[in-house]
């Protein structure tokens, strides 16, 4: 029987705008859906690129203004690619437009922007998702299965990472990410540790920051001579303390050479720990105290068809997924909410809640103090 479609008006085409749209070709192949992903419209900053893009990745129609995909009859659903300050106008208008929004991480540019969003959001009573999708990996919930059941014991701290290299050259040309609103390194890589943190320990409630600007200008684009001055965070430390009491820290750096997709996490208990890296993903590390004098260490579990939804892309364990395979994870749970077969996670108050510890992360950093973080 045919699947009601689902038509999707995605807004930017660049690195993230690629993998949704090969999530909404895919999911419907790796998963019984309720409904029927559609690449109907597809927005840009021009007519050309938005053209240009539509062709390559399969879409219907394209657009060079977002505002007529958001009003178009033919969009069910709104998902939004674009830099981080057109995140807040393009949700807004499509919640008031009856639309769900999948949107990209982080939130907002600002708490602010953050907190109006989920409100409206609720306000709306629509499906919204964000992107984090790490939290969509199978072993991301095995290892948030092993911390319920109480295999590593009571939990007594967090050590998070997000490091990568890719403005570790000071002449990587000056973009979204660096402008004052909505960038920096804590933010834009930051913002995935703290979602982590959060999924698996939970609430933060106040942290203590120390942040550093390594490359105060960048060139305004590959190869002049003309430099912009940067001034958000290449380079962030931070203490945590979780609401149940666990301390933690992370950190957030984009200029690590060497390091290329070290979101990474040690929890420690009082049985055990588990220990992860994005850059070898399909492993979860796990140790149990006492087991075998002489013989201690990590054991490393490989993914497989014991963690679902593996098993749906891969009949055989070790075989593994690639970072794609998490964005088709996550359109599945979209399609799921707006099917109401369970709840959209991360939705937009949750991303708000991760705005709320990068904003008082930022201003612990600048005061130099302890900042509660706002409840959301
Ligand atoms: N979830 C993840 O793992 C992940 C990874 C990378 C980026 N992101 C997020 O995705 C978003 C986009 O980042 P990216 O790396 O894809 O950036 P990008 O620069 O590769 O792509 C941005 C796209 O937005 C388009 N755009 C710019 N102005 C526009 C406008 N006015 N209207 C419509 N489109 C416009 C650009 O032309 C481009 O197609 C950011 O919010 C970023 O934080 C998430």
């Amino acid at each position: 029987m045919a699947r009601p479609p689902l038509r999707v008006g995605l807004v930017g085409s660049g690195f993230m705008g690629r993998a949704h749209a090969l999530a909404f070709g895919m999911a419907g192949r790796v998963f019984d859906l309720p409904l029927e992903p559609v690449l109907e419209l597809l927005a840009d900053a021009n007519a050309t690129i938005a053209a240009a893009a539509a062709e390559r990745l399969g879409f219907r129609r394209a657009s060079g203004d977002w505002r007529q995909l958001v009003a178009d009859p033919a969009v069910d659903l709104v998902a939004i690619a674009a830099p981080n300050v057109l995140h807040k106008p393009v949700a807004l208008a499509a919640l008031a437009a009856g639309k769900p929004v999948y949107c990209e991480k982080p939130l907002a540019a600002t708490l602010n922007d953050a907190r109006d969003m989920a409100m409206a959001a609720r306000a709306a009573k629509k499906v919204t998702l964000v992107g984090f999708n790490y939290l969509k990996n199978p072993v991301i919930a095995l290892a948030r299965d092993i911390i319920a059941k109480d295999e590593i014991g009571k939990v007594i701290g967090f050590r998070g990472i997000h490091a990568e290299d890719y403005m570790a050259d000071p002449d990587a040309p000056f973009a979204f990410r660096h402008e004052p609103q909505g960038g920096g390194a804590f933010m834009d890589l930051g913002s995935h540790i703290v979602s982590m943190a959060r999924y698996l320990i939970g609430d933060i409630a106040a942290i203590a920051a120390a942040s550093v600007t390594v490359h105060e200008s960048r060139p305004v684009k590959r190869g002049a001579s003309a430099r912009k001055t940067v001034t958000v965070d290449d380079q962030m430390h931070a203490v945590l303390r979780f609401a149940s009491g666990v301390l933690g820290t992370i950190e957030a750096s984009w200029i690590t050479p060497g390091r290329k997709m070290q979101l990474a996490f040690e929890i420690t208990g009082t049985k055990g720990s588990l220990s992860f890296t994005q850059e070898r993903f399909n492993e979860l590390k796990l140790y149990r105290m006492g087991r075998d004098a002489g013989r201690e260490g990590y054991t490393t579990i490989a993914a497989g068809p014991e963690h679902p939804p593996y098993g749906e892309f891969i009949p055989a364990p070790g075989h593994q997924l690639g970072f794609n395979d998490l964005k088709v994870i996550e359109v599945k749970a979209l399609i799921d909410a707006l099917a109401g077969k369970s709840p959209a996670y991360p939705d937009f108050a949750e991303a708000a809640a991760v705005q709320a510890v990068i904003d008082a992360g930022l201003r612990a950093a600048s005061e130099r103090r302890w900042v509660t973080v706002e409840k959301i």
